[in-house]
Parts: structure tokens; sequence; C-alpha cells
């Protein structure tokens, strides 16, 4: 009896480590690799990423082991949640043999993947079988000519939508993101609207931020939440706030008169930093505490070095526990920020 409640009360320790403003670590977004098929303006603007780019190193990029390692080592700090990311993640070698790997780890974690959707028609069905949950595809725009615009590829829509159609076929839950412009894509709001509402998939409009990677970001750009639903009111019908929100969630769903939900990120004009339980992990091996971080922790170094589980697990309590970061409630603060990591290279 009371080893059990020893147990518990070792369970309920373990559970809550919290950085310095007492926010939980929940989440884990791990990038594994730096590398692309699409140059998105905002993201890896063609002129910087050109052919010649050096992306890193295979013997810089943390391996699968390492990467399970790290997951292992953060169940006991209460990880809820993992989500692979990249650069575009379907572009690793044996990317289904990472998920089996971090699905071994803990049956009951959320394993999701963020993609640009243009492999995932070939991908869907080995990615479910791996113990995968969940993915959320990248797509800005329905219009082709926009589409090719903004990521300067030669993807069209229709090959992302067969993938987000392969992906529910294959049972995996399935989230759309498109980030939304001023002057850019606001008139692809509605078709991408009608288009998943008929598929019954969950859109999310993001508020362009100035992430690393992001040049020439200015206010100017952004385009609220608040003017996205008046756009969604006017050309489709009402929208009411769903309440039923969890905690650390980055979308304010709001929903149509047929219960249909419809998510914003409105990380600009409405932080979320005040309930922000993600730590990310980059492509080579890094920890870092918020998105718009200026340097992380090198964890690949402890690995390669011989740490175990239970080292990687301090080294990680160590770092949460004074962690400070809430950016986007400050940026107006912020006057002469030096340059933030990558998007492409910490995930999204
Ligand atoms: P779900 O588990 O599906 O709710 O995932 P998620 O919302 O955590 O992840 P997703 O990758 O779909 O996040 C959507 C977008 O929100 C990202 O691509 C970013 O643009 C933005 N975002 C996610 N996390 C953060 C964050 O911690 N800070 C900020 N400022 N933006 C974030
Ligand atoms: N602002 C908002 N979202 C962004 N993403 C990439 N750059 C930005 C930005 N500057 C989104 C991508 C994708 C996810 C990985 O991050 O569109 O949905
Ligand atoms: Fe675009 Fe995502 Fe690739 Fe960046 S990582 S270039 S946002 S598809
Ligand atoms: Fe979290 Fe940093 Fe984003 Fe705030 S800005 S929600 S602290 S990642």
């Amino acid at each position: 009896m009371l080893v059990k409640q020893l147990n518990n009360l070792k369970h309920l320790v373990q559970d809550m480590t919290e950085d310095s403003l007492g926010r939980p670590l929940k989440d884990l977004r791990i990038s594994i690799t730096d590398r692309c098929n699409f140059r998105c303006n905002y993201c890896m603007p063609p002129d910087q990423f050109s052919n010649n780019h050096e992306f890193l190193p295979r013997s810089e990029i943390l391996s699968f082991e390492d990467i399970t390692l790290i997951v292992k080592s953060m169940l006991s700090l209460g990880l809820k949640k993992v989500r692979i990311t990249g650069g575009e993640p379907l572009l690793r070698k044996d990317i289904c043999t990472l998920i089996s790997m971090i699905r071994e780890c803990d049956s009951d974690l959320d394993i999701a993947l963020t993609t640009n959707g243009s492999l995932l028609s070939k991908f869907a069905d080995d990615l479910a079988k791996s113990g995968l949950d969940r993915v959320t595809v990248s797509i800005d725009a329905i219009d082709d000519k926009m589409v090719r615009e903004i990521s300067n590829s030669n993807v069209s829509s229709q090959e992302i939508v067969d993938g987000i159609i392969a992906a529910k076929n294959s049972g995996l839950k399935v989230k759309v993101n498109t980030v939304v412009i001023k002057d850019f894509n606001e008139n692809q709001i509605i078709p991408l609207v009608e288009l998943f509402y008929r598929m019954r998939v969950t859109v999310r409009f993001i508020e362009y931020m100035d992430v690393g990677g992001t040049r020439d970001w200015n206010p100017n750009q952004v385009v609220f939440g608040e003017e996205m639903r008046r756009i969604i009111e006017r050309g489709i019908g009402t929208l009411s706030p769903v309440k039923d929100s969890q905690y650390g969630e980055v979308a304010n769903r709001w929903c149509l008169e047929d219960g249909y939900q419809i998510g914003f990120i409105e990380s600009i004009s409405k932080p979320f930093c005040n309930s922000c339980t993600r730590a990310r992990i980059s492509a080579n091996g890094s920890i870092y505490t918020c998105l718009f971080s200026e340097h992380g922790h090198d964890l690949k170094s402890l690995i390669k070095m011989g740490a175990e589980s239970k080292d990687l697990t301090d080294a990680i309590a160590a770092v949460w526990g004074k962690r400070e970061d809430r950016y986007s409630e400050i940026r107006q603060t912020i006057t002469s920020k030096s340059k933030p990591v990558q998007m492409h290279f910490i995930g999204g």
C-alpha cells in the first residue's frame, strides 16, 4: 500500500517539471532534417537557399537512436506529445523506422508529423502502420499559380490534397495549416474552408510571424485572426467561439453553424506564451525552449560523450527549469534582437 502511494507521489512529482513561469513540459518538436524540397518565400527564400546551399552534413544530424534516447529521457519529465518536423521530414530516409522506434518508447505518446504534403501520398500507409497518430499538412493556397509562387516548387495543390486524402484513408488524423499573408493569399481563405469543409478536415489559419528565416517581415503583412473571421463570416456564415480549449492549445477554435471547426493561430494578436509547453530539438541536436530562441543547448555532444537517459533527463530538466521565454508577448518591447534560429532548422 505504502509503496503504491509512494509511486503515485513520485509520478506526480515527475509530472511537474515546470519552468520559471510555472509552465509544464509536455510537447517536444523534433526537426529531423534541415532540408526541404520547397523554398517557401517566408521560410527558405530561394536566393538564400540556392542549389549550392550547404545543409548540415549527415554526421551532424541526430541519429534515430539519439532521437529515441532524447524522447525516452523526457517521458519522466511529463512528455505527452512528440511532433516530427523539418525542413520536410518525409525527405529523411527510413522515417517510418524512426516512428516505430519512438512508438516503442511509449504506447500512449501522441505522435504527430508536420509536412508540406508533397510526398504524403507515397508515405501515408507506412506512416500509419509504424504508429504515427496524426499529420498536419501545410497548404497556403488552392490556386496552383499561388502555391508555386509561395513554395517555389512545381507542386500542384491537387498533389497536396491527394496526400491529405491518402492520410485520411490510412486512418491518420489530419489537420491543415495555412499561413495568411496580407495582400497575397487572403483570397484563398474561402476556397480553402470550402474544400476542407467538404472533406471534414480541420483547417487552421496562422498569423504570419516574424520567425527566423522570415526576412523583411513587417506588421503590415499580418492578417489578424479577427479579420480572417470577418472574411469567413462574409463569404460562408456565422462563426461562434468554441469554449472547450485545452491548456497549451495554440489554436483558438471557432465553428460554423453545423459545428464544423476552424482554428486560428493568433500568435501576433493574441500571444499564447503563458501556456506554452513546447520544447524544440534542432536537426543537429540542440534543445531550444522557444521558437524565437537565439541559442540552444547542445544535447548531441552530451550523447556523444556517453550520456545515458537519466543524464539527459537531468540536463533537460535543468534547462527547462530556467526557462523564461515569452517572446510573442514581449515582441513589441524588443528593440535589438539578434538573429533568431531559422524555422526550417528548428521546425515550425
Ligand atoms: P496540435 O497538436 O495539432 O494542436 O499541434 P500544434 O498546434 O502544436 O502544432 P502545429 O505544428 O500544427 O502548429 C501550428 C503552427 O502554429 C506552427 O506551424 C507555428 O506557425 C505556430 N506555432 C506552433 N507552436 C508555436 C509556438 O510555440 N509559438 C508560436 N509563436 N507559434 C507556434
Ligand atoms: N509565420 C507563420 N507560420 C509559419 N510557418 C513557417 N514560417 C512561418 C511564419 N513566418 C509555418 C508553415 C508550416 C509550419 C511548419 O510553420 O507554413 O505550417
Ligand atoms: Fe516551406 Fe515548410 Fe519547407 Fe519551410 S520547411 S520551405 S515552410 S515547406
Ligand atoms: Fe512559446 Fe516562445 Fe512561441 Fe511564446 S513565442 S508561445 S514562449 S515558443
